[in-house]
């Protein structure tokens, strides 16, 4: 057999993410109303020479970057922010590097980081999962090229200040900050453009398979100083992002009001679903994103067997630091929290959850964010 390189050869075999089963997806953070139907009408569109030929990028880049207000040297577009996330490690990363990273967090900064051949330091988030700004800054070192932050974070749904971002791009002057904003449209805040404004080792990536709905197409971001952006470039395979999705992007990027009324839906969503699981007892980590973190306890597995068993597929993150016996709920549309807080109320008092009063709740439920 051949040998791949020494790094590849250490990561676990690959697991597939399971999308294929049946029943109402509330594992993956998708938009579970799917994509706005612009982009649906241009799907239905398409014709035999859109499919038959390459289609550059370029153009559909440069409609991007004036959409987030940038010049189109500061915006690579990927495949998905996964592939944005492994070209940012394949470009900044030498084997024997450091590679700095906030746990629990996103999984693929850990495989992306892996294959090149640094060296993962894991920073271990406080209590409750607060973000250890003091022990994140404490481990940089003249080896620290790379640092990678979700904001909000997966899978806890929590944040960090702006404030608290910029600090951390200015102690690392030499490392490339990486922040991950793939539910920007749940929270509201970015750190877009701060290359601009004195921190030019920070980007940040963005992805349209949450609030767009458009996770089947593979569509992220990539934005940074046009310096830093043109050398990621180099690394990036010509036709990265398929015609399909290039077709479609303008449509869904003028579909502002559809985004809009999801995210509306979301944040509901997640408040009713806050409640309902305060009802029982059962706390949340306080989030910003399309997903509640929730701390069923030692019955976990029972819970998610159980809730698969109704037909809703939530997601178990106690292999993730410091979760165990937490799972992750996606928020969806407004029907679909509907079903999911049915399934809740008979899933929870099975494993032996009890029944809140009103007033008990009131006391539980986290204040809003
Ligand atoms: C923080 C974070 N970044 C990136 C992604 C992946 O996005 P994409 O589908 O664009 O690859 C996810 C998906 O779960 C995510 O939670």
């Amino acid at each position: 057999m051949l040998k791949a390189r020494e790094s590849v050869r250490s990561l676990p075999a690959y697991q597939s993410p399971l999308v294929a089963r049946p029943g109402l997806r509330l594992d993956l953070n998708e938009n579970t109303a799917g994509c706005s139907p612009q982009v649906l009408a241009r799907l239905r569109e398409l014709t035999v020479n859109d499919v038959g030929y390459y289609r550059e990028r370029e153009p559909i880049e440069a409609l991007m970057a004036s959409h987030l207000g940038l010049d189109s040297t500061e915006v690579l577009l990927t495949n998905g922010a996964d592939e944005g996330i492994h070209l940012f490690a394949e470009t900044f990363l030498d084997p024997g590097d450091e590679a700095l990273l906030v746990v629990p967090t996103f999984v693929t900064f850990e495989t992306s980081i892996a294959a090149t051949g640094a060296r993962i330091v894991n920073v271990p988030c406080e209590a409750n999962f607060g973000f250890p700004l003091e022990r994140l800054t404490a481990g940089i070192n003249p080896r620290t090229r790379l640092i990678a932050i979700a904001n909000p974070n997966n899978p806890t749904g929590t944040v960090v200040s702006g404030e608290t971002l910029a600090e951390i791009a200015r102690r690392a002057p030499d490392a490339a900050v990486l922040i991950d904003e793939a539910y920007f449209e749940y929270y509201g805040k970015t750190m877009l453009g701060s290359w601009r404004r004195g921190l030019p080792n920070l980007f940040v990536a963005r992805t349209f398979s949450k609030a767009f709905g458009m996770a089947g197409l593979r569509v992220g971001v990539l934005a940074g100083n046009a310096e830093h952006v043109d050398q990621i470039r180099r690394v990036t395979t010509p036709f990265n992002v398929n015609a399909v999705a290039l077709a479609c992007l303008p449509a869904a990027l003028a579909d502002a009001g559809y985004v809009r009324e999801y995210v509306e839906q979301v944040r509901r969503g997640r408040e009713q679903v806050r409640r309902e699981l305060a009802r029982w007892n059962v706390s949340c980590c306080p989030s910003e994103a399309a997903f509640l973190l929730a701390n069923i306890g030692p019955s976990h597995e029972a819970f998610v067997r159980k809730m698969d068993a109704r037909g809703v597929l939530v997601h178990d993150r106690s292999l993730d630091y410091g979760c165990e016996g937490w799972v992750r709920i996606s928020i969806g549309k407004t029907e679909h929290t509907a079903r999911l807080i049915e399934a809740l109320g008979e899933v929870l008092p099975e494993i032996g959850a009890t029944c809140w009063r009103d007033e008990e709740i009131s006391r539980l439920v986290a204040p809003p964010n």
